[in-house]
């Protein structure tokens, strides 16, 4: 077991190119943490650092207490599990599992090898495959081999580079759980690169959230949803993502394409006169007013919606309303939106509404938000004008204490199986 801790790691490839910007990132001991981003913005390179299989540039890294900069990856004792993990097809799942302790010759004695494999098999129920071969064995029999492998090894902790990437997505499902019920119940440290937003918001203590080699954010899940600090962790986490419309600051109004709202507090104060800001809104954050008791809509902002198109998914009603947007952050919200690997620039808003609503295809439907929940965001620098770090503190405390009690109690059904 073993803390890892980043202090400014700097990559810059033999080309001259800058893949890691000065990343600095505390993993505490038995932490499970998720690297997340769009292609391209330097997690594996990262991950590789941490495990010896690139050279880190500048900056220092350290395992438990040990600066481990100029240290062979064997001598860091940490498991690192791939996306194309390689099994090797003419040898058993056993066999397959054994295979780092067989390659520290003599170290382990036959039987010590038979215990660790099978108690790596248990944890993973590979029990009653391990006389098969690879080939035999179903995508996530395979996935659960290759972490046998990393498991077999006692190691400090585990890094996974985008593991589940090659599965199906009830597989993936299927083995987020696992994943995260294993590394729950071994309470090894854990860093774990995805693009899957799913994964980073299910899997992950804390979630770091890199953009073009620098880290914009470290969280917890809800912190990241809740308080994002700019544009891009906003935009990133989330699904359906968040919508983002020009918003008119006009005294302590905003004038949205589709409703005026009061300004919040702060924002009101920071613009300084009229100028154009980004409004943040989710999906899940608007309601079709006609499903809202009386007392409630008076609360909020409501307005008439032009909806181009519905799709009734069973829990959600999915409806799309297209707006204008404003030159002033069109630029803005461009350039976001390729950062984020998006599909092109959305100037329609995506509404998540009650799945027993009626809004259908070409309706005018009045919808109603909470403007307290919306996002400000400054179209220049892309921060959050919104941002409450007091409530942000309070999540991720809140975060922690809950990380502590479910690592306890999956101790005490540990050592309760074991008693029985
Ligand atoms: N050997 C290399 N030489 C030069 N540049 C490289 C090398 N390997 C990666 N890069 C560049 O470094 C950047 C980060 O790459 P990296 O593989 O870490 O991204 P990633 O976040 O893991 O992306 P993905 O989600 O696509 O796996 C990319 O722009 C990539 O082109
Ligand atoms: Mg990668």
């Amino acid at each position: 077991m073993a803390s890892i801790t980043l202090k400014d790691i700097v990559k810059k490839y033999g080309d001259g190119y800058p893949a890691v910007k000065g990343v600095s990132l505390d993993i505490k001991d038995g932490e499970f943490v998720i690297l997340v981003g769009p292609s391209g913005c330097g997690k594996s390179t990262l991950l590789r650092m941490i495990v010896g299989l690139e050279d880190i540039t500048s900056g220092d890294l350290y395992i438990g207490e040990t600066r481990m900069n100029d240290r062979a990856p064997r001598d860091r004792k940490l498991a690192m599990v791939f996306q194309n993990y390689a099994l090797y097809p003419h040898l058993t799942v056993f066999e397959n599992i054994a295979f780092p302790l067989r390659l520290s010759k003599g170290q382990f004695s036959e039987d010590e090898i038979t215990r660790k494999v099978e108690s790596a098999a248990s944890t993973l129920e590979l029990q009653d495959h391990l006389q098969r071969k690879p080939a035999n064995l179903s995508g996530g029999q395979r996935q659960r081999v290759a972490m046998g492998r990393a498991i077999v090894r006692d190691a400090d902790a585990f890094l996974f580079d985008e593991p589940l990437s090659n599965l199906d997505a009830k597989l993936r499902g299927q083995m987020r759980t696992e994943i995260a019920r294993m590394q729950r119940r071994m309470g090894t440290t854990t860093v774990y690169v995805t693009h899957d937003q799913t994964e980073a918001m299910t899997l992950g203590d804390r979630v770091a959230v890199l953009r073009k080699g620098e880290l914009q954010q470290v969280a917890s899940p809800r912190g990241l949803y809740e308080q994002p600090v700019n544009l891009f962790v906003a935009g990133f986490i989330g699904s359906p993502p968040m919508n983002f419309a020009p918003g008119e600051l006009d005294g302590d109004v905003l004038h949205l394409p589709f409703a005026d709202m009061p300004a919040p507090a702060g924002v009101a104060r920071a613009g300084g006169g009229r100028r154009v800001l980004v409004v943040g809104i989710r999906p899940e954050h608007f309601e079709d007013a006609s499903l809202l008791e009386e007392g409630k809509k008076g609360t909020g902002v409501t307005f008439e919606a032009n909806v181009d198109v519905t799709e009734w998914l069973g829990s959600d009603l999915f409806a799309y309303v297209p707006f204008d947007t404003n030159p002033d952050v069109a630029k803005t919200l461009e350039e976001l939106d390729r950062d984020l690997d998006g599909e092109g620039l959305r100037t329609q808003l995506v509404v998540a509404l009650d799945s027993e609503s009626r809004v259908r295809d070409g309706d005018t439907a009045t919808i109603w938000f909470d403007p307290a929940r919306a996002m400000v965001f400054d179209p220049e620098t892309g921060e959050n004008l919104t941002f409450d770090a007091d409530a942000a503190k309070e999540i991720d405390a809140q975060n922690e204490v809950d990380r502590k009690a479910s690592l306890e109690r999956a101790h005490a059904r540990e050592a309760a199986a074991a008693a029985s």
